[in-house]
């Protein structure tokens, strides 16, 4: 699914009008069936906007998703935040991309072994530079221990550390999500900030055909959708594992910020598409 969500953001830049989030390096990273059909306007408007027609508010999630966490990080450097922690950082280009950053920060990226590898295979072949500040941390969350994997690395503890975790909640299972949320506000700096993706639990019917594809199509790929949450709820766990929820917003809000008035409207996220933004507050 990572090499999928590459190839929406490519196609974005290639063929979108009003641009959300501008990726040059999703079309490199991406794998060479996505590439083919990408670079294809015929081939890419037959099956993306077609065949695929009704998963284009996922696509609008994939792009609004990196676009809302980039601006909070951003935010987060000019308050002095130094370290930047991606979970499940798939295809996400962020050290190629943003020159004008990462200068300022320590940057980590954790994914699985297989997703990371491939990864790394491409940047070699495509000859792009690795950043020295730059530290590759391999996990499978649901068999290791994140803050193991963390205190063995070199982040700072004692500092805030920004963490984007996107679109990758919704593949684990709860107990494993909340093991690492309550690990990371007990191991992180308070004023650490997280973001992260998810479904809601309540799906709208007109939202139904958007879900079932979606999880059909992630399901062929054998990575199933297995966790949606309860926003209420969700919040309110949260809270009492040491988190400020700064903000947990839907469609209003996505639509708000990135699709009024938009020619690309119709990739505004459905209802049930969550984005959450946290600070850990530490539990005294
Ligand atoms: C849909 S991709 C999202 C990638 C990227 N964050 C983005 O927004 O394009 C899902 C990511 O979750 C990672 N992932 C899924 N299950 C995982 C697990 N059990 N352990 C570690 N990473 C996992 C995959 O390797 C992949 O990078």
């Amino acid at each position: 699914m990572a090499e999928a969500a590459a190839a929406v953001r490519a196609a974005h830049k290639l063929y979108e009008k009003s641009v959300i989030f501008d990726d040059p390096f999703a079309l490199q990273l991406t794998s060479p069936e996505w590439r083919f059909v990408a670079k294809n306007q015929w081939l890419y408007s037959l099956i993306v906007k077609k065949i695929l027609k009704v998963l284009r508010p996922a696509h609008g999630q994939v792009l609004a998703r990196s676009r809302y966490t980039e601006d909070r990080l951003e935010n987060a450097i000019s308050n002095g935040t130094t370290q930047y922690l991606l979970l499940g950082a798939g295809l996400d280009s962020f050290v190629h991309r943003r020159k004008d950053l990462i200068s300022r920060l320590k940057i980590f990226e954790v994914d699985h072994p297989e997703t990371q590898e491939l990864k790394k295979e491409r940047i070699a072949s495509l000859e792009l530079e690795h950043p020295k500040n730059l530290h590759y941390l391999p996990i499978d969350f649901r068999t290791e221990s994140l803050s193991e994997i963390l205190e063995r690395s070199s982040l700072n503890q004692k500092e805030p550390v920004f963490i984007s975790w996107l679109g990758t909640v919704p593949y684990l299972k709860r107990d494993v999500f909340f093991e690492i949320v309550q690990s990371l506000s007990g191991l992180l700096a308070s004023k650490s900030e997280l973001v992260f993706d998810y479904a809601n639990i309540t799906i709208s019917s007109d939202d139904q055909p958007v879900v079932e594809k979606l999880m059909k199509f992630a399901e062929r790929r054998g990575e199933p959708l297995i966790t949606q949450f309860d926003t209420k709820v969700l919040n309110s766990n949260l809270n009492s594992l040491g988190y400020n929820i700064i903000e947990n917003i839907s469609q209003a809000k996505w639509r708000v910020f990135y699709y009024e008035n938009s020619p690309t409207a119709d990739l505004c996220p459905i209802s049930a598409a969550y984005i959450a933004h946290l600070r850990v507050r530490n539990l005294l």
